[in-house]
């Protein structure tokens, strides 16, 4: 049983929830279209497919495992499971990541809050279509301003986190979650009923192999890590707040299909208005920032739209930034018995200082961000695979892999994923990145 101090889930549904909430984030709405729209549109999304099922569902169920057998975090559990090895840095690799991550993803989220409150304000209409890009320029280089909104954004996921797993996490999850589809059916109505709409579904659902690079396929890879939070102890810490008799297939079934029915939406929104306003499906990563204001100004209630997207885009990174912080302050909790509003708000402070010169040094950002997707989550991703894979005994595995719904079928398959599967994908990722392959 978890112990009452480190908190727990109330059930199934505030795991699922939570979970879901921390991998639908800026991964699904701000990243995926991009990377969809630069490499090859349909058939980027079929490799993505490939490589959420084929390794990202066995990786989710490896840490929640991890998680829930030893009611740790990362690094207290795999102390528990493999004392007096080298296996617990893999633990330190994860709150390393947390750290790293959220001190970037808390500018990007500024943006948004940023974009949001122009909209809500109704400042974005006062700009022009061709004023779109100079704002976002204006605004990625002004230092103070991205500090101030990064700052606030901080706070926010402070303030949750410090209030509990139940009584934070658990239940902003619970109100942001369905308000969050909510504001993308209202998105999808305009977008589908617009005149772009089966130019957009084109380009979604019709693969085009012919722009798709071997950096495309290491991109889908990538995405899939990021997106489903995984490769650094996310979904241990998560994993950790579950009562033992609680399923994990089902959860990760239903948490992986969740965030990539949350990427394929944020797609069809985006898309269909791209093409009806004749803009560039393969903006890059200017697409959500720059190229759908664009399409926002020109359409008649563009500034409620937009206000919309952006809250939606901010509720999807909070729900996300919660479980970045989370992590490490599971840790300090465990390891150093700290109170978790000191604990909370103290970890916090140094991660927002730690992101400062993401949001004041040009091209800070991209380093950072390209250090955690291309190297922190793959090799924590690569690790835990092999620890659960070939690390953990076939009967420890079984055992923590019990639950409600499993059998020996699923359990052998799972195996099999992460002990061949996963290890082999991700180190083919490794291997490119270090330019030893392709
Ligand atoms: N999954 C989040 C997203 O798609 O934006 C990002 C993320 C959250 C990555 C938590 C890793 C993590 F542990």
């Amino acid at each position: 049983m978890a112990t009452p101090s480190r908190g727990s889930w109330t059930g199934h549904l505030g795991f699922v929830l939570a979970a879901a909430g921390s991998a639908i984030g800026l991964g699904n709405i701000w990243m995926f279209p991009y990377r969809t729209g630069t490499n090859g549109g349909a058939a980027f999304v079929l490799l993505y497919l490939i490589a959420v099922i084929a390794i990202g569902i066995p990786l989710i169920l490896a840490e929640v495992l991890i998680g829930r057998s030893t009611k740790k975090n990362p690094v207290g559990a795999f102390r528990t499971l493999r004392q007096g090895t080298a296996w617990p840095a893999l633990g330190w690799l994860g709150v390393v990541a947390g750290f790293v991550i959220l001190s970037y993803y808390g500018v990007v989220a500024g943006w948004a809050l940023e974009y949001t409150w122009r909209s809500a304000l109704g400042g974005l209409g006062a700009i022009d279509e061709e004023g779109v890009a100079e704002f976002f320029a204006r605004l990625t280089s002004d230092g103070p301003r991205q500090v101030a909104e990064q700052a606030a954004f901080m706070a926010i996921t402070a303030a949750i986190v410090a209030r509990g797993v139940e009584a934070g996490i658990e239940r902003a999850s619970k109100v942001l979650m369905p308000l969050l589809f909510a504001l993308l059916l209202v998105l999808l109505g305009y977008s589908l009923t617009s005149e772009g709409a089966s130019q957009g579904l084109d380009f979604l659902l019709k693969p085009r192999f012919d722009e798709l690079t071997w950096s495309g396929v290491l991109a889908a890879l990538g995405q899939a890590f990021f997106s489903l939070s995984l490769g650094m102890g996310a979904m241990i810490t998560y994993g950790s707040y579950l009562a033992d008799d609680e399923s994990i297939v089902k959860p990760a079934f239903l948490i992986a299909s969740l965030d990539t029915l949350l990427a394929i939406l944020a797609g069809l929104v985006i898309f269909p208005l791209v093409f009806t306003y004749g803009l560039e499906p393969g903006a890059g990563p200017g697409l959500i920032f720059i190229t759908l204001p664009k399409a926002f100004l020109q359409m008649p209630g563009g500034g409620f739209l937009a206000t919309i997207f952006f809250a939606l885009v901010l509720f999807a990174a909070v729900t996300s930034s919660i479980s970045l912080l989370e992590v490490v302050v599971s840790f300090v909790i465990d390891e150093m018995n700290v109170r978790r509003d000191v604990a909370s708000w103290g970890v916090a402070l140094l991660i927002f200082a730690l992101g400062v010169p993401s949001a004041v040094v040009p091209g800070f950002l991209d380093l950072v961000d390209g250090l955690a997707s291309n190297w922190l989550l793959p090799v924590g991703g690569f690790l835990i695979a092999v620890f659960a894979g070939w690390a953990m005994t076939a009967d420890e595995a079984r055992a923590a892999y019990r639950g409600r719904s499993n059998s020996e079928l699923g359990f052998g398959a799972w195996r099999l994923c992460v002990r061949y599967l996963a290890p082999t994908a991700v180190g083919v990722i490794l291997l490119q990145n270090l330019g030893l392959i392709g």
